[in-house]
């Protein structure tokens, strides 16, 4: 087993530590006990049906050798899960198991797990404890900072709270699973990371990207580390997004239409946003930053094996006013993150409307490297 990292979100009595590194989930039960997750009161793992086939019966017989008293409830695999009727479910599996106010809400899955058992654990009983178990790379984006929520269908992530978990612990090897595809768009906030805060690290993705894609251990554990590094210095500085919070949105003002539009399910959440930062790129550029912004941003997605052109079917107008139905759309203004050099972006509100339906139009247009 190599080195676990450790690191701390660091909200003050609110602040918890993400461990990162192969073997976690042997240590489980040691680390609830210790970060206060209650013995005496029954816990409730939500996971979905291809995490628990893979993973949820090694997580309930360590927790109970423990002696932690654990049930479980597996929800469908995909984003149609984040609903109100599957929040209402899960309330219903924690009054049935007795799900107390002392109790804990373990989430074992990946984002679309943690969103929605975030969002039981805040409203439950009006709140109670919360502890992550990221399963893919999209999620140590996810798992940190507290957002959780479900879907409306007119609008995405739309109904929700501020929720910060006990603790995070992401078991490397519980990755070796995912699907290739879940592989590249989980890289995608990865790279995000690296875009909105550190050009270094950007670098370091460009030149280890078939080492991610492989899932060496060393490089994975080293760019996790990293991408939560930068979420958790965000979220300590702006937790509730008055603003700094706003640039880890790079990409998704794009990226949320088109998810909308496309129908949950065409693209995945990853795929998504690396359009949508080729897009903000593309924007930056015209607003007058330097070219290679645009250069390395598309270079380095593509290494990653991201999509970077925009489905030319999706209709123009259709992504257009999914934008305006977007958390981002206030006071009849579109919030967008702006990269002014690689590392560096900018909180932008008065980027014109009508630039980006050009922006949307260019995309469907990109030139892609065989
Ligand atoms: N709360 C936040 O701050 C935040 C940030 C970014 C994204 N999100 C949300 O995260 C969601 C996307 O997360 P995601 O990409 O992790 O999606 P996901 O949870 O749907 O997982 C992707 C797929 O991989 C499967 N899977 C998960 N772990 C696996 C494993 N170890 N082995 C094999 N298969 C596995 C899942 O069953 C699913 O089919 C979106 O709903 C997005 O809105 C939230
Ligand atoms: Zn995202």
């Amino acid at each position: 087993m190599g080195g676990a990292r450790k690191l701390t979100v660091d909200l003050g009595e609110r602040s918890y530590p993400i461990y990162i590194g192969e073997g976690l989930l042997d240590e489980a039960g040691v680390r609830l006990a210790e970060h206060g997750i209650s013995k005496k009161s029954p816990l409730l793992i939500v996971t979905d049906n291809r995490v628990a086939e893979r993973h949820l019966g090694r997580l309930e017989a360590l927790l109970r050798e423990s002696g932690f008293t654990v049930a479980s409830a597996v929800i469908p695999s995909g984003e149609a899960s984040k609903s109100l009727s599957r929040l209402e479910e899960l309330v219903g599996a924690a009054l049935e198991r007795g799900l107390d106010r002392k109790s804990a809400v373990v989430a074992l899955g990946g984002g679309v797990v943690g969103d929605l058992a975030g969002f039981v654990a805040a409203s439950y009983m009006r709140g109670i404890k919360f502890v992550q178990i990221p399963t893919t790379i999209l999620a140590h984006d996810s798992s940190v900072g507290g957002k959780v929520a479900v879907n409306h269908p007119l609008a995405k992530n739309i109904i929700g709270a501020f929720h910060q978990p006990e603790l995070v612990l992401y078991d490397l090897d519980t990755l070796q699973t995912l699907p290739e595809r879940e592989v590249k768009a989980g890289l995608s906030e990865v790279v995000k990371h690296g875009l909105i805060w550190d050009a270094e690290f950007v670098a370091w993705c460009d030149a280890n990207a078939e080492k991610l894609l492989a899932l060496d251990p060393e490089a994975l554990g080293y760019a996790l580390y990293k991408g939560c590094s930068v979420k958790a210095a965000v979220v300590s500085k702006d937790e509730r997004e008055n603003d700094l919070r706003a640039i880890l949105n790079l990409g998704h003002t794009i990226g949320h239409a088109l998810e909308a539009v496309a129908g949950y399910g065409e693209l995945l959440h990853g795929e998504a946003i690396a359009i949508g930062m080729v897009g903000a790129a593309r924007l930056a550029v015209r607003l007058g930053a330097p070219e290679d912004v645009y250069r390395v941003t598309k270079r380095v997605l593509a290494r990653v094996g991201l999509p970077v052109r925009l489905p030319s079917h999706l209709d123009t107008d259709a992504i257009m006013s999914a934008m305006m139905h977007d958390k981002k759309f206030q006071e009849g203004a579109i919030t967008f993150i702006v990269p002014v050099a690689v590392g560096k972006v900018e909180i932008n509100k008065s980027v014109s409307t009508a630039l980006i339906r050009e922006i949307v139009e260019e995309l469907k247009q990109e030139a892609v490297e065989a």
